[in-house]
């Protein structure tokens, strides 16, 4: 029987990242960052010059993605590709802007499907992204849709790019979220919607623990 896994989709900021881990953490679960990948392939694009917007080129690069998790108790996983340390790297805006233009291709969305199916191991599997509940595993034993309004979102992502370093200002983060949701939710390869049966969670007035404990009681309920 394959391991279980429990999908966590919604947009960026909703705070997935940090509700994921925790729960891992919690569950003594592996984690998938699959983000991490549609990062990954637009720093590579980024950095041979590739246009994101070319398909042929960039589903490409997408097959032969090296990329491997290193897991670091407690904390985030680090991501090396070709086993180069990148978890920095593609955290810049440049790179989520082009993260989300890449994974608008289907041939990558093929490309990396098999490559995120594989992070499925025993004990169990807490998986991250847009499509964790409706392509890469629709057998998730539950299925969590996590949303934010985006003023919340970009206020999130303001303070996380500033304790990083990055120079940003609130407005122009403000209009890339909205452009960004825009582009996940009306691209025709897997766009970001709920799955069927998912448990929608508007983490706007709610902390990390208190999603995670909700996440937890109905996860609990799913496993008996
Ligand atoms: O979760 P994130 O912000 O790291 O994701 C970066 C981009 O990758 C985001 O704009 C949409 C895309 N993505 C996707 O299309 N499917 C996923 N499962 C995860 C991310």
């Amino acid at each position: 029987m394959n391991a279980p896994v429990l999908a966590i989709d919604g947009p960026s900021g909703s705070g997935k990242g940090a509700v994921g881990q925790e729960l891992a953490t919690r569950l003594g679960w592996h984690y998938l960052d699959s983000g991490a990948f549609y990062r990954a392939l637009a720093l590579r694009v980024l950095e041979e010059g590739t246009d994101p917007a070319d398909a042929r080129v960039v589903s490409g690069l997408a097959v032969t993605l090296d990329l491997s998790f290193v897991p670091v108790p407690g904390a985030a996983p680090r991501l090396l590709l070709g086993g180069r340390d990148i978890s920095d790297d593609i955290r810049s805006e440049a790179c989520s802007g082009a993260a989300s233009e890449v994974a608008a291709h289907p041939g990558v969305r093929t490309a990396l499907l098999a490559k995120q199916r594989a992070q499925r191991r025993p004990p169990g599997l807490v998986a991250d992204g847009r499509d964790m509940g409706t392509t890469v595993f629709p057998d998730a034993v539950l299925k969590v849709f996590l949303t934010a309004s985006a003023e919340v979102r970009a206020e999130r992502r303001y303070k996380q790019l500033k304790e990083k370093g990055f120079s940003v200002t609130l407005p122009r983060l403000l209009g890339e979220i909205r452009a960004r949701d825009v582009r996940d939710m009306e691209r025709a390869a897997s766009p970001l919607r709920p799955a069927p049966g998912a448990f929608a969670l508007d983490s706007s007035t709610i902390d990390i623990d208190g999603v995670v404990g909700l996440i937890l009681e109905r996860l609990r309920n799913r496993l008996k």
